[in-house]
């Protein structure tokens, strides 16, 4: 007799767009895993409700999407050191009758910068633009990493204030305005929402010299608006956030399946497909 596939999802609401099990799919594919992956649209207001129900019917664990990664978070009873500071969730695992949350969007970022596109992020100045759930998800990440220092410029300054006051420590990181970012910077990353809607946030042009790397955590089947603005001013590369995608997705197959994937060839097949 032949064992029923482990089972997993992505839960979020909307999740129609989610390319989560095309991914999760390839992966198990590729490492010869049985698994199953599915969208599970989860009601606004039933979150506990509907993973518990999850839970009964034996799924092992989920992908958690927007808006639900703080409930996650809640939910979660042990959490990941990562997971504990972002203060969100995007992995749920379920075993010996126990909820455990972790956050794979910053090793996800990081893999991408320093792996898929080898730039290292030691000594480096990086500007993060944002201050919201993205940008908290990925500081403790970059940190890791040592870089000179981290600046986060946000459009209202209370938000990236709170963020600096909990990451500073064994890197600076440090808060302004869009309008008050001095300086050039190795390395600049939009985590803000602006580029869902065709926005650029309103920086200074002189953040940018002929080696600064630009990173937008979104991507598109085109540039996106903040990587054609880096470019145009001169920055010397341009990435877009399919690669974390990919790779966030990864850590959480790590995670559940205890291998790990190879993303290059998957993320030059979703490359394609955009
Ligand atoms: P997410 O989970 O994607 O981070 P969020 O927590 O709502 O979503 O945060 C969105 C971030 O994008 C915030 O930093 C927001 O700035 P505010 O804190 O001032 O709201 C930023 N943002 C959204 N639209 C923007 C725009 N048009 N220009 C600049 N920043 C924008």
């Amino acid at each position: 007799m032949t064992s029923s596939p482990d089972k997993y999802c992505v839960i979020g609401n909307p999740i129609a767009h989610s390319k989560s099990p095309d991914i999760h799919r390839q992966f198990a594919l590729q490492v010869s895993h049985a698994i199953s992956y599915e969208k599970q649209l989860i009601d606004l207001n039933m979150f506990q409700q509907d993973v518990l129900a999850l839970i009964k019917e034996g799924v092992c664990g989920a992908n958690v999407t927007v808006p639900f990664k703080q409930d996650a978070w809640q939910l979660a009873e042990i959490k990941s050191k990562t997971a504990m500071v972002a203060g969100a969730v995007n992995t749920l695992s379920f075993k010996n009758g126990s909820v455990y949350g972790d956050n794979t969007d910053g090793v996800g970022l990081v893999r991408d910068l320093t792996i898929n596109h080898q730039q290292p992020l030691l000594n480096k100045r990086i500007l993060v633009l944002g201050a919201g759930g993205a940008v908290r998800g990925v500081l403790q990440d970059l940190i890791n990493e040592k870089p000179l220092e981290i600046v986060v410029a946000n459009r209202t300054l209370s938000k990236a204030q709170q963020l600096a006051d909990l990451f500073n420590g064994e890197v600076t990181v440090e808060a302004c305005n869009f309008e008050h970012i001095v300086g050039e910077f190795d390395l600049i990353i939009n985590g803000t929402s602006a580029s869902l809607n065709n926005e650029l946030p309103p920086i200074p042009k002189s953040v940018i010299s002929s080696a600064t790397v630009s990173y937008d955590m979104m991507y598109s089947d085109q540039e996106t608006v903040f990587n054609r603005w880096a470019k145009d001013n001169g920055a010397a590369k341009c990435i877009d956030g399919l690669g974390m995608l990919i790779e966030q997705a990864a850590e959480s197959f790590w995670i559940w399946r205890s291998v790990r994937p190879d993303t290059s060839s998957i993320i030059q097949q979703l490359r394609s497909n955009l």
